[in-house]
Parts: C-alpha cells; structure tokens; sequence
C-alpha cells in the first residue's frame, strides 16, 4: 500500500526538471537531501509515541499531526506540487506505517532482543548531488544505531548491527511487494517530490540576507588570557566562512561555534580565538559570505580601541580651544580698548 502514495502523482517532463535541476546546480553548488524521518518511543510492551517529519537538510518542511493523523505543511512551497487527492494519500500511508510498524515491532521484540525502553527510528529520502544524479537512502536503527539500510532493492544488515540485523533483514526482504514500494519511493517519487519543492520555494531557499557581525570578549580562558568573540548572525544562506585573522593569516587556535537557527530562519554563529593579552595587536574577524557579494566584512579589534583614542582626543582638543577661546574673550570684555 506504500505504492498507492506518491505513485504516479509528481510526473514533471524531463526538460523542466533539468531546468530546475541547472538553476539549483548554480545556487547551492551542494548536495541537498530530502527525508523523512520517523522515530517511535517504545516505552513499554503497549505503550509507543510516533513522530513524524520531513526535512529539507536543515530546514523541517513538514510535521504530523499525530491526533488527526495529517502532515503539517510548515512553509508555503512545502505542498510542492502536489495535488488535494496525492496528500490524502501520503496521509493514509503515514497513519497506516505509523500503526503496522509499531504493531510489528512489539511482535518482534522479544525476537529481535529490544529491551523496553528503545528507539527506533526510520530514515527515507534522497540526495540531489553537484552532478545533478539523485541517490534514495533508507535506514532503520535502534537506540540510535544503524541496524539495516536499504540498497539495490534490498534490506542489507549494517556491518556493527550483528546477528539481529541479519535476522531483521532475512525477514524484511520476504515481503516482495513492500521491498519494490520502497525501491519506487526511493528512485522515483523521493526524487521528483524534491525537484518539486526545490522550485515551488525557490524564492525562499535561494534568498540572500546579509549578516550583521560584531566582537566581544569572552570570559578569559586563563591569566594574561584573552577570548575574544566574533559573532555572526541573520545570515541567509548557510554556508558561510568566518576566521579570525592577522595581516593574510588566518590564525590557528580559531575555533567555531555550530551555526544556530534563528527564528526568522536566518542563521548565527560564533567564532573565538584564544590569544595572550599581550598579542592581540593587528588581529581581526573576516566574514565571507554569498550575500556580501565578495565584499568582505572586517572587524578590527583595534579601531575599537583606535576609535575611543580618537574621541578622548577630540574631545581634549575641544576642551583646549574652548579654555583658549574663553580667555580671549574674557580678556576683550574686560579690555575693550587696548591701547
Ligand atoms: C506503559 O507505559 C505507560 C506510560 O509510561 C504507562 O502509562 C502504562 O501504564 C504502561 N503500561 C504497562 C502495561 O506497563
């Protein structure tokens, strides 16, 4: 009943999806997946918790609904192009997978030795490579590791998954018809759904926003010490290049934060260097990033401090001229008329 699914529903002609595939080919110049993944708490022998969801690498693009057993379109391009009846369909799919697995799984239990409390969770999706080829993967795994993965239209055991994987896999691969629904999924349907919602958010995912980046001190690492910060953030897309540097050299010790979501789907990211106190003359944070169109941003620790000298400067000038000017003046009031 997988096959009733997205089965002849995402038919595109080929030149259009060579067209979509190109202009992404341009745009990422990366691989990007689409998945789902499923993932079901046994917490005991009649006690299960199913979720669902589906992810376009980072980016979730669709949860479930396990009440009403309905997908929930996260972002406006998330439907694709698919049709009213193709959803219905993909919903009844995921209630049933999300009833007969667990169901078999309890069956199985004892079999398999899968002492409650466990994990499982279920991987199904595709990769669209530079080269333009699309690759299906499919994973089952339990207590976060792998235990069978789908490859050349059959279940193989993982190599770490041992004599249960092997048993797993014996009596997965005797279900004929649900070995040939997935090898469609993975092959034909995964692939074309991606193309689809490639193009459908196209203005979305290819935005480009410009990051805001500024430095601070962190708390300090040891005596004579300095941790300094360079932060990154409202950035769209993700890739992105941020060191700390001195002259042309970007300084060893940088090490980097992993790059956080904002609310608003931008990015963050923080970048540190550890330097003795004494040694921070000349060293600066350089961003690099799609949206700045090869103008870098520089932030130099010492126009920091430059920039304070300047105003104390300023401001001492100022004091000084005004003294002068107050003295002159005092002096034409009370000598109007020299002699
Ligand atoms: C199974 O776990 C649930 C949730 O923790 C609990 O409410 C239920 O009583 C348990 N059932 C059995 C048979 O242990």
């Amino acid at each position: 009943f997988l096959a009733a699914t997205f089965l002849h529903s995402l038919f595109l002609p080929m030149p259009f999806l060579l067209l979509i595939f190109c202009s992404f080919a341009t745009a990422f110049q990366e691989k990007i997946s689409f998945k789902m993944i499923h993932t079901a708490s046994f917490y005991n022998d009649s006690w299960v918790k199913i979720q669902n969801s589906a992810w376009l690498d980072d980016l979730q693009t669709h949860g479930w609904d396990t009440n009403s057993g309905r997908i929930i379109f996260l972002r406006p391009w998330s439907k694709g192009n698919l049709r009213k009846e193709e959803i219905k369909e993909l919903e009844e799919f995921f209630r049933g997978f999300s009833v007969v697995m667990p169901q078999e799984i309890h069956k199985f239990a004892s079999q398999w030795k899968f002492k409650y409390p466990f994990e499982i969770q279920v991987t199904l999706g595709c990769e669209l490579n530079r080269g333009g080829a699309i690759v299906g993967f499919h994973q089952f795994a339990y207590q976060g590791s792998d235990l069978l993965y789908f490859q050349n239209n059959s279940w193989l055991p993982s190599a770490k998954g041992g004599t249960r994987a092997q048993d797993m896999s014996r009596l997965f691969n005797q279900n004929h018809a649900m070995k040939e629904t997935v090898q469609r999924m993975l092959s034909d349907t995964c692939p074309r759904f991606l193309l689809s919602i490639l193009d459908a958010g196209k203005a979305d995912l290819q935005r480009q926003v410009k990051p805001e980046a500024w430095l601070s001190t962190g708390s300090n690492p040891g005596p004579d010490r300095q941790m300094l910060v360079c932060h990154v953030s409202g950035f769209h897309p993700k890739p992105i290049w941020v060191k700390w540097m001195r002259g042309e050299q970007v300084q060893q010790g940088t090490q980097q934060s992993d790059i956080l979501p904002n609310a608003d789907g931008t990015w963050y990211l923080q970048v540190f260097l550890d330097v003795e106190a004494t040694e921070t003359s000349g060293l600066y944070c350089r961003v690099r990033h799609s949206s700045l169109g090869g103008q870098d941003i520089l932030l130099y620790l010492e126009h920091h401090q430059g920039s304070v000298g300047w105003i104390i400067l300023a401001v001492m000038v100022s004091l000084v001229l005004l003294t002068a000017l107050a003295f002159w003046l005092r002096k034409r009031c009370l000598f109007p008329h020299p002699p």
